[in-house]
């Protein structure tokens, strides 16, 4: 009984002793962040305010409609030039990280110690005059190279000297997401299916060179997006209709161009795991948005949505709920009564809730291998 009592009490002591070590380790997580600092560049779809830096909106074409309402309602509860209803990717990221939402690599007199996004609207792996496209009446500069040459004028006020800069780099989170974009601007613009797959191998190498570029300034934790199967978006829905019904697979997407953005997941995930091989220390994190979309799409309610092939906001009574000619925040369209239900939010991007999903798979697994949190 004695011997019984006196275990019970060393395993109460341990218990309290575990649990307080426990406590110490979440009160440090919570002061001191995995990472100092994160970088991210993109395009729309994690664009946290490049498109207005300092309040001045750079486009006054179409796509003005991203600094208008109903943008932001779900979570900003104003449009913040963001493309969502609410927060964007690395809006999550960065909550779950512990650090400051991104501060746009355009903005004036910010402190960027804890990070900057040189994520653009229009932005793309390649060069691309985004003033040759429909919708923009201005040339965003929003290429990988103008992007990375952005990231580069910040270092000397975040970290220092170059050395500096390693060391300090070394402890920060980069994010990689382009690529959609130069496959859209081409297919827009009247290229086949055929005619864009031309352009696989050099987008694909140019994204490999530009994570290649980060190592050489100090990254070493890098997550590398995919392509998203921009088949199933609203957007591709409307403007790639088809009366063939054999172009769309069971799900009700875009065959051929899913294949193509397939293909160009393939291509990146074997050039990324060569250049993975040649730099051991690196940790490089695949982030595998587009088996995180199709499970989605199979199976909606498993994931918590209700809709995944009509935008929340947009023209309501055509299919898919896009019409190009009433865009979201444009006369003619409507918002949903569930944004959170929609994997769309306009569209043309995921929506609030769909960017909290990508961001938690990215984090936690299984939709970056390794997970960032691993
Ligand atoms: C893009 O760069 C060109 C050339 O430097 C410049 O003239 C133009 O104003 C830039 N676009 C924006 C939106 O700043
Ligand atoms: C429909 O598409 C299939 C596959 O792309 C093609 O073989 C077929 O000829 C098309 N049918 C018509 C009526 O165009």
């Amino acid at each position: 009984m004695a011997v019984v009592s006196t275990s019970l009490s060393s395993y109460v002591a341990l218990s309290c002793c575990c649990l307080m070590a426990a406590a110490t380790l979440a009160a440090a997580a919570a002061s001191e962040p995995r990472y100092n600092a994160m970088f991210n560049l993109g395009d729309s779809t994690s664009d946290t305010g490049n498109l207005c830096p300092d309040g001045r909106l750079l486009l006054t074409g179409v796509f003005g409609i991203f600094a208008r309402p109903p943008y932001g309602n779900t979570y900003f509860g104003k449009p913040t030039c963001l493309c969502s209803d609410g927060r964007v990717n690395v809006d999550f990221l960065s909550q779950a990280l512990g650090l400051p939402f991104l501060t746009p690599s355009l903005a004036h007199g910010k402190d960027f110690r804890q990070g900057a996004n040189m994520a653009i609207v229009g932005g793309t792996a390649r060069d691309y005059d985004t003033s040759a496209y429909t919708g923009y009446d201005v040339n965003l500069n929003g290429s990988m190279k103008n992007q990375m040459e952005a990231l580069q004028r910040l270092l000397p006020s975040i970290c220092g000297t170059p050395q500096n800069c390693k060391d300090y780099l070394a402890k920060s989170l980069f994010v990689f997401q382009l690529g959609e974009n130069d496959y859209s601007l081409q297919l827009i613009n009247g290229a086949t299916v055929d005619e864009a797959s031309k352009n696989m191998p050099i987008i694909v190498s140019t994204i490999t060179s530009g994570v290649e570029k980060l190592i050489t300034l100090g990254a070493v934790h890098i997550v590398v997006s995919n392509i998203a199967p921009l088949g199933c978006y609203p957007m591709y829905l409307f403007i790639f209709q088809s009366s063939n019904k054999s172009d769309y697979d069971e799900n009700g997407c875009l065959r051929n161009y899913n294949i193509l953005f397939n293909r160009h997941n393939a291509l990146l995930r074997i050039s990324l795991s060569k250049l993975q091989k040649k730099h051991r220390r690196i940790r490089i994190m695949y982030a595998d948005l587009a088996s995180h979309f199709y499970h989605i799409v199979l199976d909606p309610r498993k994931f918590g949505f209700k809709t995944v092939l009509t935008s929340c906001c947009g023209k309501a009574d055509s299919p898919n709920g896009f019409d190009l000619e009433a865009l979201c925040g444009m006369d003619g369209a409507s918002v949903c009564h569930e944004p959170w239900g929609h994997l769309t939010w306009d569209g043309m991007h995921p929506s609030d809730a769909a960017n909290e999903r990508v961001a938690n798979g990215w984090l936690n697994g299984p939709y970056s291998q390794p997970p960032i949190l691993k």
